[in-house]
């Protein structure tokens, strides 16, 4: 009998705080060992002259969620786990729905369902779209217990949103209930505003999404949100941070003390408003939200993720199809802007985009890397240790990470449903040999080895990283209603 079922042989061993040159012994799905020369495996996966990552954490994608009709998700739990897998990711948070009207717990039940396809490893948001205190109060308490300690709320978008009296509700129930509250933050009213402005003047292409939604939007609104959870001392992740003034504004509360933490996506570091003025209906292609700014954004962005004010790097994986009645050309070529899906692929992308623009353009350093895009979201999301790391007694979920080689990203070799890349022809340096899902090959050189179905759910008891502050700005609690 071997000592391991498999031992990953002769590589770099890169967490977030030290590179060691180890073998790693692998066994029941777990690291058994951490050292050189470890006797052989059942398995022996070669990584000599390689990097041995922790497979990526992406707490952030859109999967089989369904948008209004006509339009779909691209993606079931089966493909957008082989994008993952691909892109060296081996465990993702994503997001059950309630229904506006509906109950949570009925769809956060059917949305279990269809994650049974999964290939890896997955947690929940609850994303509450209609927080009545039937929901928060009969529903939610138990949902928490049971492992979903992510609640998701939209200041934007209608009928998803939520007002700033339902969002304080959230605060407060998150705060009582000891779950995370995550916040797309864009102020609604100014959107419709210049929305409105941009259709009475005939401004109605693909360009004009950056238009509608300026960088004061997301900016006034960061500082919004992360003022009602320092008035309910809640502590709360801001989504998708675009550019320098939300940054700021994160920067900001950081300095204060308060346990407000932030992310941003590959595609605000190498994607800029003037991609979405590509010819014809291309920059459809483009249209997210917040939209892509500019390059002095970007590099505010690398700024903010050296100096740990954005600690995590999600893809934002909401991917719809290009062609076709249910994608991005579901209304036509000639239809505004502001009936276009927002959305773009990312899971696949996600880490070789960040690696090679990152580490090997060496605006980050190796440890900042695995931080961002492995250990920081699994510590936030309260699945670290089991994931996020290489250590003894840690899922062994790996990427096998080849540093040197050159990849010109190409749909083909995304494994998504998406049927286009944004970044189709982009050369990247750094790109995964082999990913392990607790210590299966789940894919090696690109093709899927890991069966539908694999995947576990994730769920997290307390922990103490999103635990209050027990500090309010006076003398009152008033979520509690009794002195601070
Ligand atoms: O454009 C985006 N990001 N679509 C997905 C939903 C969201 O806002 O996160
Ligand atoms: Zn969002
Ligand atoms: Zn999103």
């Amino acid at each position: 009998m071997t000592a391991f079922d498999c031992v990953v042989r002769g590589g770099t061993v890169v967490t977030a705080s030290d590179s060691v040159r180890c073998d790693v012994g692998i066994r029941d799905g777990v690291v058994a060992a951490l050292g050189r020369d470890l006797a052989p495996g059942a398995r022996e996966v070669d990584a000599r002259g390689l990097l041995v990552l922790p497979g990526g954490v992406d707490t952030h994608a859109h999967i089989e969620e369904p948008p209004r009709a006509p339009l779909r998700n691209a993606d079931s739990f089966g493909t957008a786990s082989a994008s993952a897998l691909a892109g060296g990711t081996t465990a993702v948070v994503c997001f059950a729905r309630q229904p506006r009207g509906g109950t949570l717990a009925g769809h956060v039940a059917a949305y279990h369902e269809l994650a049974r396809a999964s290939r890896l490893d997955y947690a929940l948001h609850l994303i509450l779209t209609d927080p009545r205190p039937e929901v928060l109060e009969g529903e939610l308490p138990a949902l928490v217990a049971a492992g979903h300690r992510s609640l998701k709320i939209f200041l934007t978008y209608e009928g998803a949103r939520v007002g700033d009296a339902e969002a304080l509700r959230v605060l407060a129930a998150a705060r009582r209930l000891g779950a995370l509250v995550c916040v797309h933050a864009e102020h609604h009213e100014m959107i419709e505003f210049y929305r409105d402005a941009l259709l009475a003047a005939g401004l109605t292409a693909p360009k004009y999404h950056a238009w509608v939604k300026p960088m004061v939007v997301e900016r006034e609104c960061t500082h919004r949100v992360i003022a009602m959870a320092e008035a309910l001392d809640t502590p709360i992740q801001v989504f998708h941070v675009s550019g320098a003034e939300s940054a700021e504004e994160v920067a900001r509360a950081r300095a204060r003390g308060l346990k407000v933490w932030a992310e941003t996506c590959p595609q605000y570091l190498v994607l800029t408003a003037d991609d979405m003025d590509r010819p014809g209906f291309e920059g459809a292609k483009f249209i997210f939200s917040p939209a892509a700014r500019t390059a002095p954004d970007q590099e505010a962005l690398w700024a903010a993720i050296r100096a740990g004010v954005i600690n995590n790097i999600s893809s934002d994986h909401a991917p719809s199809r290009y062609e076709g009645p249910d994608g991005k050309k579901a209304f036509g070529e000639d239809a505004p802007f502001t009936v276009v899906p927002n959305g773009l692929p990312g899971l696949a992308t996600r880490l070789p985009i960040l690696f090679s623009e990152g580490v090997s353009k060496g605006r980050i350093d190796l440890q900042t890397f695995v931080a961002v895009a492995c250990t920081n979201p699994a510590k936030l999301f309260g699945i670290h240790p089991r994931k996020g790391t290489i250590a003894v007694g840690a899922d062994a979920d790996i990427a096998v990470w080849d540093p040197d080689k050159r990849v010109r990203i190409s749909n083909a070799l995304l494994h998504h449903g998406s049927d286009y890349t944004p970044y189709e022809g982009m050369e990247v340096t750094g790109w995964p040999v082999t990913t392990l899902v607790r210590g299966a090959v789940a894919c090696h050189e690109g093709e899927i080895l890991a069966p539908p179905g694999g995947g576990r759910f994730l769920a997290p008891g307390p922990y103490p990283l999103i635990a209050p502050r027990g500090v309010f700005p006076g003398p009152f609690n008033p979520v509690d209603g009794v002195p601070a």
